[in-house]
């Protein structure tokens, strides 16, 4: 989060509009430099209206074991409680324990994850420019939100990654899947194995020369 501004705006328009505002932060410990993500519920006002959640997914690497937590205050997380009981019988108690060990542990790794992503970060974003793609080093996750490269310019993101994966093989998210301001945009999933990248950067050279 960029501008803490920004948080503080939502607090108003909730209570102004007595809306709920659930913040999904799952990379919040998968950041970079120094930066720290804030929490939502940090922001003056934000417990009256909002709650947020957290997965062990990416800072534990425990995706698709469907285990995380949400934070707030007990009136808002009260009826959440109640409507999951309902649904269904909870996440397995063999798995609540292996992520209960996770937070109790030392927190090396999660650190050396973030290590691993900036290192990839890095190597990704350096290997971009001198194909001639420039793109923001992101603070936090192992993702890059990249402008449309020159020579796509005015073209649809869709379009581009459809014949970025029949040409290539490489996948990447159109960023119009994100919403309307997501267009002219592509999101890089730097989630393969370091000796991949090269290779990727090889055949992007060629794709959108
Ligand atoms: C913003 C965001 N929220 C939630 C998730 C999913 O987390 P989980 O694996 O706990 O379902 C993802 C996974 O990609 C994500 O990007």
């Amino acid at each position: 989060m960029e501008d803490p501004k920004f948080f503080e705006e939502v607090v108003r328009f909730a209570k102004k509009y007595d809306i709920l505002v659930v913040h999904d932060n799952p990379y919040c410990e998968i950041t970079f430099d120094g930066y720290q993500a804030p929490s939502f519920l940090q922001t003056p006002g934000a417990k009256d209206v909002g709650v947020e959640f957290f997965s062990f997914s990416k800072t534990y690497n425990m995706a698709g074991w469907r285990v995380g937590f949400v934070v707030g205050s007990q009136p808002l997380i009260a009826p959440l409680e109640k409507f999951k009981s309902f649904l269904d019988y909870g996440v397995p108690s063999f798995v609540q324990l292996a992520a209960a060990w996770a937070l109790k542990a030392p927190q090396d790794c999660v650190r050396e994850t973030a290590a691993r992503y900036a290192k990839r970060r890095d190597q990704m974003i350096e290997g971009l420019a001198k194909i001639g793609w420039q793109v923001d080093k992101p603070k936090a996750t192992m993702y890059l939100w990249a402008p449309l490269p020159a020579s796509w310019k005015g073209k649809g993101s869709l379009e581009f990654c459809e014949e970025l994966i029949r040409e290539t093989g490489i996948v990447m998210a159109p960023g119009a899947g994100f919403g309307p301001y997501g267009e002219g945009y592509v999101r890089m999933a730097l989630v393969t194995h370091d000796k991949r990248f090269h290779d990727a950067l090889l055949r992007l050279k060629k794709f959108i020369k």
